[in-house]
């Protein structure tokens, strides 16, 4: 490995603390990972020596601003291989670029009778603005049924395919399992039946190599927060030919070519849907993210956090009463489970006072809780900056627990 952990570990300041008289071990990075120095310095030199709106002012400050501004969406573009940056536009994160899609090409071109296909392993952010725009024009949601093991039933999914789709949306990644979805051959049937798809990237962009022109997607929505950046800033990549074809989304400054009472025209993409002032600091911030990132390479990183999750289901398959949430053949680096006889918040708070931090709960997944008959989960989600020691600690202190109610 040409890196090593602890160079890794030097570069955020949040790891070297005790939580309750222990190290802290960060395994919530499925939620939101850690911020690098840079990320940190980037924010504070953005506001001690640059602050200034952006793309309207004639002074140096204005100016500086917007270059910092627009070279991170050259960086987001160049990240996920879009073909042109005007196919990138800032949000707020994953959420309100689905909204966003909801809003305007699901306003435009879903119509009542249409149906949208999500997944059954769906973030709520994924399932609710469908549900919100199926219920204001009648279209009709369709779900795909997943197996055991928390995969998608390929042939469920081709079977819920007619003329009558007009969108796929799914996640490329579980936030709560972990599995990583077929996307490509997903994107190919549905492109066949003349659907569009959207890729909800929240939990991959962050783990695998993303491509959009090789995936072929028409659009991929994630956030900066899950990608070592800030939080409050999310990207919605789309394709030109369809976001020209999308109306705006809200209305305001910079979205608008020109306003009188009588009529107003809109910007060119992408400020077309970048009304008002945007997260200036937190975008500029986002491209250190990136830079972070790039530095080490996804490979290698997916390949230490696969290490990690491996290593993690070796240590606890062998703890009684452990039962595995999510046993998909492809995943992220995320383990979800319930300890038999045990509240998943009770051993969530129980790893606490150890000064490991995990998730627990329905990870706002409930329709997936509910197909497994489960209230929700305990989940550890490993990032590049853990290390082999910290997951045998978890283990460790998973079996301690467990032992409380599985002798
Ligand atoms: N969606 C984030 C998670 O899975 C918040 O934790």
């Amino acid at each position: 490995m040409p890196f090593t952990i602890e160079s890794i570990r030097e570069h955020f300041p949040v790891l070297h603390q005790e939580v309750h008289g222990k190290p802290l071990i960060y395994l919530d990075n499925a939620a939101t990972t850690q911020k690098p120095k840079q990320v940190l310095e980037a924010l504070n030199s953005y506001y001690a020596n640059d602050n200034a709106n952006i793309h309207r002012g004639a002074h140096a400050l204005a100016d500086r601003a917007t270059r910092k501004y627009e070279n991170t969406r050259t960086m987001v573009g160049d990240f996920i291989n879009a073909k042109e940056e005007a196919e990138i536009i800032f949000t707020k994160g994953t959420t309100e670029s689905i909204n966003l899609v909801a809003s305007t090409f699901g306003r435009k071109f879903i119509q009542k009778g249409d149906e949208v296909i999500i997944s059954t392993m769906e973030h709520h952010s994924n399932i609710v603005p469908w549900q919100m725009l199926c219920e204001a024009n009648g279209a009709v949601l369709r779900v795909i049924p997943i197996s055991e093991s928390g995969e998608i039933i390929f042939d469920e999914f081709e079977k819920l395919l007619s003329p009558r789709t007009k969108l796929v949306s799914i996640v490329h990644a579980s936030n709560s399992l972990g599995t990583i979805n077929p996307v490509k051959a997903i994107i190919n049937r549905a492109h066949a039946v003349g659907a569009k798809v959207l890729l909800d990237g929240a939990q991959s962009t962050s783990h695998l190599e993303i491509d959009v022109q090789d995936l072929d997607c028409d659009f991929l929505a994630f956030s900066a927060h899950k990608l070592y950046g800030p939080t409050g800033l999310g990207v919605l990549y789309g394709k030109r030919e369809i976001l020209e074809q999308m109306p705006p989304y809200q209305g305001g400054g910079e979205m608008i070519k020109e306003v009188t009472f009588a009529k107003t025209t809109y910007n060119e993409i992408p400020f077309k849907f970048e009304a008002g002032t945007p997260n200036i600091a937190d975008v500029i911030a986002f491209g250190e993210a990136l830079n972070f990132i790039s530095g080490l390479t996804k490979p290698l990183i997916k390949a230490h956090e696969d290490s990690l999750l491996a290593y993690a289901v070796e240590l606890t398959s062998k703890i009684k009463g452990f039962i595995p949430i999510g046993t998909a053949k492809e995943k992220v680096s995320v383990l979800s489970f319930n300890i038999n006889g045990m509240h998943p918040f009770d051993v969530g708070v129980m790893l606490d006072a150890k000064g490991i931090a995990v998730r627990t709960g329905h990870h706002c997944t409930q329709p997936l809780m509910q197909r497994f008959g489960i209230e929700g989960t305990v989940r550890a989600s490993f990032a590049v900056y853990n290390t082999k020691s910290e997951v045998e600690k978890f283990a460790e202190s998973v079996e301690r627990i467990a032992k409380i109610k599985n002798k």
